[in-house]
């Protein structure tokens, strides 16, 4: 199947007469057990009796799983409550004391504090490097390094890092790869054709595209998602509710319609900022000169609808900006059908979120000025939203 049609039908049982046609939404938290069923432990979990309790499964999460992984090509799919679950589960899971996380320096901010303020607390080191210098990849691998995690494309500068390049580096040494796709999406990017062993998506994002629920995921292999159901979902509790499931459902069955527009509208807004005289400069993934342009036209079959723009160097044009703004919203989240612009102060962020100093910061220092506009450019028609980031610059 296309992924167009997976997205709507993948994971589906078969029609039943005088069902209704939409995915079933079930709220159900308990389900008759199976009598062989001993007690409450997670090892009950068996597939003669495929539910048991919500926080181990649902029919309608379970249906979200299923069309997940379909959608990223991979074995299993555990769903969470947000995508700061789907990730912090997955770290806690895979990390212990005395081992070791090579991370994009760049990435999800709340990732970036996870990682620098969270994981020390319980022995993990970490090194956060430009993942997409792959030497430098390489360089911060250690022997007790036990997950290389990268963000591509990276909030909020949009550095694109090359995940087959870094899959090669990590799948001799046995380190396993996760890769943050949520700003690709399933229809962009699939990374573990690339070679990653997880793929985490937040699917508050553009899987969900309304902005009507939060979710996350992790997809991998079955023995893999098993074993992190067991720890995450059962134990630390961290799951999806049916309801949230049910809305991300609807949403995935025009996600990639909806990518195909998202992407046609950012080229269009991101040509009108380049030429726009206070505006420094804007990266797009499909722009011909964005810095990783090669990797982009390598794994990414959609260039997404997220885009970045430096206004003039100038704090009070950007705080202009943010207040005129009427048909973009001034507002954090991205992938919903509705365009958001942020802006995101650059010293600010090198403090509270990335940690970075010296050399590192400098190379983000050099990116962005004084602050970079992270937008995500929605389905609105591209004349209204030029003509909205016109005024507001003007
Ligand atoms: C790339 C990326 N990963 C993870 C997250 C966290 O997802 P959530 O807000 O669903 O917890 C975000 C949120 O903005 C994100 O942009």
């Amino acid at each position: 199947m296309d992924v167009s049609t997976k997205a709507i039908h993948a994971g589906a049982a078969a029609a039943v007469t005088g069902e209704a046609v939409l995915s079933p939404l079930v709220p159900a938290t308990s389900f008759h057990a199976h009598p062989d069923a001993v007690g409450f432990s997670a090892a009950d979990l068996t597939t003669a009796a495929p539910h048991f309790y919500a926080r181990w499964s649902n029919p309608t999460t379970e249906l979200l799983e299923n069309r997940l992984a379909a959608l990223d090509g991979g074995e299993a799919a555990l769903v969470f409550g947000s995508g700061m679950a789907a990730v912090s589960g997955l770290f806690l899971n895979l990390l212990k004391a005395g081992d070791h996380l090579v991370l994009s320096d760049v990435s999800y901010a709340g990732v970036a504090e996870l990682a620098h303020e969270i994981l020390p607390r319980w022995g993990i080191a970490v090194t956060a490097v430009d993942t997409s210098d792959l030497a430098a990849v390489e360089a911060a691998i250690r022997p007790e390094t036990r997950l290389v995690h990268v963000e591509t494309p990276a909030n909020p500068i949009l550095r694109l890092s090359d995940i087959a390049g870094i899959a090669a580096l990590t799948r001799p040494r046995g380190i396993p790869l996760s890769v943050d796709s949520t700003m690709a999406t399933p229809i962009a990017t699939r990374p573990l054709d690339l070679g990653a062993d997880f793929v985490v998506h937040s699917l508050t994002k553009y899987a969900c595209g309304h902005g009507d629920a939060l979710g996350g995921v992790v997809v991998g292999r079955r023995d893999a998602i098993a074993e992190l159901r067991r720890f995450a979902g059962i134990h630390l509790g961290a799951t999806l509710s049916p309801f949230a499931a049910w809305l991300i459902l609807r949403g995935l069955e025009t996600l990639p319609a909806r990518m195909a527009l998202h992407e046609k509208n950012a080229a269009a807004v991101v040509a009108f900022l380049r030429d726009h005289p206070r505006v420094t400069a804007a990266w797009w993934p499909g722009s011909p000169d964005h810095p990783q342009a090669e990797i982009a036209r390598r794994q990414m079959k959609n260039f997404s609808g997220m885009l970045a723009f430096r206004a003039a160097d100038d704090l009070a044009l950007a705080r202009q900006i943010a207040e005129r703004v009427k048909v973009f919203s001034y507002a954090v989240s991205l992938g919903k059908t509705r365009s958001l612009l942020f802006h995101i102060p650059t010293e600010d962020i090198l403090r509270t979120s990335f940690h970075l100093e010296g050399a590192a910061a400098q190379a983000y220092r050099d990116v962005t000025g004084t602050g970079t506009f992270r937008v995500s450019v929605g389905l609105e028609d591209p004349a209204d939203l030029i003509a909205d980031l016109e005024q507001a610059l003007a």
